[in-house]
């Protein structure tokens, strides 16, 4: 983008892709994160007089406009952040945004409705993304890629956009790049990494590429299930993922063989049923050790000695990479173990990358100050495959 500036940019078009699919509750967001983390791009492009068109998802609709996914509370809060009006269009290429696009002043900045809005942007057919396009294309004179949650999306407005207008890169992708890259190639160890979340089956391809590379592995989350049964015991009601179980042994194995230290957890919190998450009414949470969870109750979280323990392993990490919450962070009976794998992170000298939607999410909903992590990155599925050493279609639309 520095490029794209020393060129100028004052009176020129610029579609600026981000990636503003922000947690909501109604219409209140309730994690400005990724928003925030695109305004350095946007207000550099408005400053120098580009008059500025942003384009996101929000959600996941179904190729037609659904209120639910509007992107005008995310557009108001991006013209809060600017302290600038932020002009919005009701469409994403029809006739509010051709109009709105018409009317901006140089330096001006407007959002236009969610690209998800239109089937041409998820299409699997190549012909159909291309004619959407062509559409988004008529917004513009130059393309600028910043939304770095959605470059794994091989989307009309990630991949096949940037092929028709003169490209370029934002602040956000590089400074997420290099960061990855980094654990990547010229990593600090010890490494440790912590893997939570619900499944199991989204983590395959990054333990993969993990036991090569790291130190110890710890895990959590609903996927930590699985993984306790893979060593035998018993799991109640827990989320259970049954056909992973021989590929989880393999992993196991293979750590075994690598040297690589495989952590699970020694307690946890659990309750007859999942949390009402709209009360956040008592959920009756007891802790019980990991191999000897009863009939009948789930785990939710990871319990306290769980947490002194994955503490004691991120103490002297130079180098963690955090993917996916360790419980139901969004139930206070069920917040203490991505609570404590968060502090640990604050706590370790070395430097931290928080990887993901929601475990960034949960950094800032839990109260973290966000400056005490080395990074927090705005992609969950993005930083997980580069990791893993996938080609991701927007960055390489970028690159080429
Ligand atoms: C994310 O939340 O990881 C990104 O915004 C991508 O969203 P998607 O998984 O719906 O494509």
């Amino acid at each position: 983008i520095d490029e794209l500036l020393a060129e100028g940019v004052a009176g020129k078009r610029v579609f600026v892709r981000a990636d503003l699919n922000v947690p909501l509750d109604g219409t209140t967001i309730t994690d400005d994160g990724r928003i925030r983390a695109v305004v350095p791009t946007i207000a550099k492009l408005a400053e120098a007089g580009a008059r500025v068109v942003v384009a996101s998802h929000l959600g996941r609709p179904k190729g037609a406009p659904d209120p639910a996914f509007s992107l005008e509370p995310a557009a108001t809060r991006l013209g809060e952040l600017l302290g600038a009006d932020v002009a919005f269009a009701t469409d994403t290429v029809g006739e509010s945004a051709t109009a709105t696009v018409a009317g901006l002043a140089d330096g001006q900045v407007a959002v236009v409705e969610n690209l998800r809005f239109n089937p041409g942007e998820t299409s699997k057919d190549d012909a159909e993304r291309g004619a959407f396009a062509d559409r988004l294309a008529e917004l513009a004179d130059v393309y600028v890629g910043d939304g770095f949650g959605a470059v794994h999306r091989k989307h009309a407005s990630v991949y096949d956009l940037p092929a028709r207008l003169p490209h370029y890169a934002g602040y956000l992708i590089a400074t997420e790049v290099g960061v990855l890259k980094k654990l990547t190639t010229d990593v600090e160890r010890p490494y440790a990494v912590v893997l939570g979340g619900a499944k199991v089956s989204d983590k395959l391809g990054v333990i993969d590429h993990l036991l090569e590379r790291a130190d110890r592995i710890l895990i959590g989350g609903g996927m930590a299930y699985t993984f306790l049964k893979a060593q035998g015991h018993e799991v109640g009601s827990s989320l259970l993922q049954e056909d992973q179980i021989p590929a989880v042994q393999e992993y196991l194995r293979r750590a075994e063989e690598k040297g690589v230290e495989f952590v699970l957890p020694v307690d946890v919190v659990v309750a007859p049923s999942f949390p009402d998450l709209k009360t956040k009414a008592p959920a009756h949470p007891t802790t019980v050790a990991a191999d000897a969870m009863p009939a009948g109750q789930m785990g939710l979280d990871n319990g306290p000695e769980t947490n002194k323990l994955y503490a004691s392993k991120l103490a002297d990490a130079a180098t963690v990479f955090w993917n996916g919450p360790m419980g139901v962070f969004e139930h206070p009976d069920f917040a203490d173990g991505t609570r404590a794998v968060a502090q640990a992170l604050v706590d370790s000298p070395g430097f931290s990358v928080v990887g993901g939607g929601d475990s960034a999410a949960a950094v800032r909903i839990l109260g973290f100050d966000e400056n005490a992590f080395g990074h927090i990155s705005t992609g969950g599925g993005a930083s997980l495959e580069y990791l893993e050493g996938k080609t991701l279609p927007g960055l390489a639309a970028l690159e080429d």
